[in-house]
């Protein structure tokens, strides 16, 4: 049973495009909750890798249904040789050796990023057991960001009161450039406009509209410029997105700080993508607002990729697992 309305609204929303999701962490018990969550459903195809027998065997000790759910063990997959090649063949060029790419194709998240490659799953969760650069390293590697040139970055889906914001980045890129940050805010913007938020992103600093000085402060006013410029391309100009900075998070949300700092600003006060100028500032925000602030997090979401591949803080609860399944079905519709 999910308790969160915003989930629950998404997977209503998953189950009219079924997708299919590999989970590549089959050995943990909260992966499988998850995965039965999701199948019973109906929200979405799901595949895990892992020990079939073991995986079956908890489903049938729960008492859950295994229909619709396909288990796979990599060591014994027929398609480990497709994918060991196709591995090899994408990254030959980067020095990876045969012998290698056999090696690597067997890593969990390898096989299950290359059954997205192959057309053979949309998307993928993982990260329940991994730290945040093994599961993302793959994705990176095969899938590619979207843009040639373009990053990939990440973002929280922050609730607050129900109420959703987009956090970004939180997860990836440690100090962006200003150009990575201005790409940063334009997938966040379009991040927003995928799940239904209002795309107004505020560049966030210690600093509004030169209160503060300093290498920081020119930094997000330069992405900012960067990015209200690929605003005015086709690519973006008719999507409704709104950008301003660099503001402060209180200028940024607070329509009363917002008319004294930042009066001509048409994001200050109504802010609803927030962008941080470093992973720092945003992954020490997304946590004190999930531990002190009340707020549920969910993330880190990677946006800016080919398809979507997702990955999961190592605290997280099966709840938490089913809302990234979610997530990650939504973004494969695109
Ligand atoms: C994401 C991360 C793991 C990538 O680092 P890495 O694996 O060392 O990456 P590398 O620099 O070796 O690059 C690997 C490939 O990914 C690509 N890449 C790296 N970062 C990228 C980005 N942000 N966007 C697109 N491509 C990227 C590189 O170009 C490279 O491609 P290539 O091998 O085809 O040339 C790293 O940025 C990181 O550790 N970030 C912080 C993660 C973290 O701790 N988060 C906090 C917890 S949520």
């Amino acid at each position: 049973m999910v308790k969160s309305k915003y989930i629950t609204s998404l997977l209503a929303k998953a189950k009219q495009n079924l997708k299919t999701i590999v989970l590549p962490e089959g050995e943990d018990e909260r992966v499988l909750e998850a995965a039965h969550i999701i199948n019973d459903e109906g929200a979405a195809k799901i595949i895990i890798l892992g020990d079939v027998a073991q995986m079956k065997a908890h489903f049938a000790a729960k008492g859950w249904n295994t229909d619709g759910i396909e288990f796979i063990k990599p060591e014994e997959s027929p398609r480990l040789s497709e994918y060991t090649e196709l591995l090899y063949e994408l990254r030959k060029e980067k020095g990876l050796s045969k012998e290698d790419a056999a090696k690597l194709a067997l890593n969990y998240n390898y096989f299950g990023t290359l059954m997205i490659k192959s057309g053979h799953a949309d998307g993928m969760v993982s990260g329940a057991n991994h730290s945040t650069a093994d599961t993302v390293r793959p994705a990176l590697q095969i899938i590619k960001a979207a843009k040639k040139g373009g990053s990939a970055s990440s973002f929280f889906i922050m609730l607050s009161n129900d109420t959703p914001y987009i956090f970004s980045d939180c997860g990836i890129i440690i100090n962006p450039t200003d150009k990575e940050l201005a790409d940063i805010a334009l997938n966040a913007a379009q991040t927003a406009i995928l799940f239904g938020i209002e795309p107004n992103v505020a560049m966030l600093s210690f600093s509004t509209k030169g209160s503060g000085k300093g290498d920081e402060v020119e930094k997000v006013k330069r992405a900012a410029q960067i990015a209200l410029e690929a605003l005015q391309t086709d690519e973006y100009k008719n999507l409704g997105i709104k950008l301003d900075g660099e503001l402060q998070a209180d200028a940024a949300l607070d329509s009363v700080v917002a008319a004294k700092k930042a009066p001509n600003s048409n994001v200050a006060g109504k802010a609803r993508v927030l962008v941080f100028p470093t992973l720092e500032a945003g992954n020490i925000s997304y946590k004190l607002l999930q531990r002190l602030g009340g707020c549920e997090a969910y993330g880190p979401i990677l946006q800016g990729l080919n398809a979507p591949v997702n990955d999961l803080s190592r605290g997280c609860f099966a709840e938490d697992i089913v809302g990234a399944i979610a997530i990650t079905c939504l973004q494969a519709t695109k």
